[in-house]
């Protein structure tokens, strides 16, 4: 029987627990998945595993902190074993689009800061090709609206084209944790991946971009049969 949308995240995290070893250091991601993840870890730790996590947000350090799971900042425990997070799409090379959730810089620094990343997702995540959902630019407040046509510029030159939105929370920007706002930009088909990301960052607005490229390595998909996949990097 097809399993519903809670159920994959809950089948993907629960499989993505098992990559976890007594006395690691995690990096704990944000959104729906990631919180399954925290839901079933914290089970663990009930049992006796010991770990500590530094989270990805604010959101899942609370939701840590609730459920008992050990919590460190990154200053404290600068190199992590393993970062566990999901992803709005997987692409070929297990290149991501991360920032759904808007917490892209700090899921980037956390990601980069592991030995390895294990995203955890429901196979709609899986795409051929980058771009369907809008790709999140977290950019400084200041001077918004040179860095949006800055953004436009250098895109266009890349071929890309499409809506730049500035996300909104209760009819205001909304805040990252680092304070910052996010530009949905609908391009649709990113081909070019490296190109666009390089793009992004010769503009000085720019603080960081949702694209995650030769970050993760693995991935636990739940498939909607109930079959949980495990993709190197090479299978996709
Ligand atoms: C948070 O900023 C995001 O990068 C999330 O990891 C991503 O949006 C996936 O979230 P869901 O698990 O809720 O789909």
């Amino acid at each position: 029987m097809a399993m519903n949308a809670l159920e994959l995240k809950k089948a993907a995290a629960a499989k993505a627990v098992e990559f976890v070893q007594d006395g690691m250091k995690l990096g704990i991601g944000t959104g729906s998945t990631a919180n399954e993840f925290i839901r079933v870890l914290a089970e663990r730790v009930r049992d006796g595993l010991s770990v500590v996590g530094v989270a990805t947000s604010v959101r899942s350090e609370q939701l840590c902190r609730e459920l008992g799971i050990p919590v460190a900042s990154l200053d404290d425990v600068p190199g992590l074993d393993l970062d566990v997070d999901g992803a709005d799409e997987i692409g070929p090379h297990m290149a991501l689009i991360k920032g759904g959730g808007g917490a892209l810089l700090r899921e980037k620094i956390v990601a980069f800061a592991s030995t390895r990343m294990l995203v955890i997702a429901d196979s709609s995540k899986l795409v051929n090709a980058l771009g369907a959902f809008p790709l999140p630019i977290e950019v400084n407040p200041f001077g918004l609206a040179a860095t949006k046509l800055a953004i436009v510029e250098v895109t266009k030159s890349l071929g890309l084209s499409g809506n730049i939105s500035l996300r909104q929370e209760n009819n205001k920007p909304f805040v990252t944790d680092g304070g910052h706002f996010i530009l949905d930009a609908s391009f649709g088909r990113i081909s070019d991946p490296e190109a666009l990301s390089e793009a992004l960052f010769s503009i000085p607005g720019v603080v960081e971009h949702g694209l995650f490229l030769n970050l993760a390595k693995k991935s636990v998909v739940a498939m909607t049969n109930g079959e949980i996949k495990v993709l190197d990097e090479a299978d996709f």
